[in-house]
């Protein structure tokens, strides 16, 4: 069965000036009446390389509890490097549809790995105005280039320089997350997953639309990876919520914008937030954005650590297999 991409749909909306149905939000998710406009109050930023450690963590306790997402400046990742994949990724997008289809992701597959549509089954059937492909960039182990573009040529080079620079930028979040909590640096790390943690590289594409005012392109969700690393491109888009209100999150060049994900949220028994997050729609402009999901490998037991937890502070989360948290949270199964 032949699945409609968005990027097709887009084409078509733009022409008649109108969307299908079911893309079509409900009015108390509506990016027109639910955004908070006007307001400033801004997504934190921090500069990893301040020499000050001590003031770094506690910047990056503050926003990982009061926020559960921060952008990081000076983090070591020339821009260069991001560019290239930004360039790789958009050059993808760009391909005709029959070259794309290359990689979607096979039917009745186990993994998230390929081109595709729509990941969450989401309540009430509506859909997200996203295509996106996913692959694994790190350990080598647990690659299939199967799923790695082979057009562009230069798209495997990109990913890896990529690869290489961000992981030295995730270690020196574990670090200073883990700092941050009063544990050594290397507990958090792990406690995840250690040296198997499985980078999982998604890219979004979110073509324009004609009807932003009534659509979402992901819907509000928390990551339920452990920590993701994202790049955006130009357009924004990314919302977060807090207090129940929805935020804009502002561009800057060559930041990354960091979430906390659902298994530090467990790990720290809720000193640190998993954040509510969505992604709105534009009317003329395609936004991308290229987020990496640190993972812990399947069957890693992800709970909370006994130093949050004992008499007068019960475990408020299960510890679970991080395969059947995944597979709870796909599929819409209390945890
Ligand atoms: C996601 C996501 C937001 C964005 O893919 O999990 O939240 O900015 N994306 O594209
Ligand atoms: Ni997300």
């Amino acid at each position: 069965m032949e699945v409609e991409r968005v990027q097709a749909i887009s084409k078509l909306s733009m022409s008649i000036n109108t969307i299908p149905y079911e893309f079509i939000r409900s009015e108390n998710e509506q990016p027109a009446i639910t955004t908070v406009h006007g307001e400033i109050l801004e997504v934190p930023t921090i500069d990893l390389n301040d020499p000050d450690e001590e003031k770094l963590v506690g910047l990056i306790v503050k926003a990982g509890s009061e926020w559960g997402l921060f952008q990081i400046v000076n983090h070591g990742i020339p821009s260069e490097v991001i560019n290239n994949l930004q360039k790789v990724g958009k050059e993808f997008f760009e391909l005709p549809h029959e070259e794309k289809e290359v990689y979607a992701k096979p039917q009745g597959s186990k993994t998230v790995e390929g081109y595709g549509t729509q990941l969450q089954r989401e309540l009430e059937g509506k859909k997200g105005w996203v295509d996106h492909l996913f692959h694994r960039i790190w350990p080598p182990s647990v690659i299939n280039y199967r799923f790695w573009p082979m057009n562009p040529p230069s798209y495997r080079d990109a990913n890896e320089q990529y690869t290489i620079y961000l992981r030295k930028v995730a270690d020196k979040l574990f670090k200073c997350l883990s700092l941050g909590l009063g544990l050594e640096e290397d507990a958090m790390k792990a406690s995840i997953g250690g040296d198997d943690i499985e980078y999982l590289l998604k890219i979004n594409c979110y073509p324009p639309c004609p009807r932003p005012d009534l659509v979402l392109r992901v819907v509000a969700h928390t990551d339920m990876s452990a920590l993701t690393l994202l790049v955006p491109n130009e357009v924004p888009g990314l919302q977060v919520s807090r207090d129940g209100r929805w935020y804009d999150v502002k561009y800057i060049p060559n930041a990354l914008v960091i979430h906390i994900g659902d298994q530090i949220e467990i790990f720290s028994n809720g000193n640190y937030k998993a954040v509510l997050h969505r992604s709105t729609v534009n009317k003329d402009t395609t936004r991308m954005s290229w987020p990496v999901f640190l993972e812990p490998p399947s069957d890693q037991v992800i709970g909370p650590h006994p130093k949050f937890t004992g008499e007068g502070t019960p475990a408020k989360y299960k510890s679970k297999k991080y395969g059947e948290y995944m597979y709870c949270k796909l599929n819409k199964i209390p945890q």
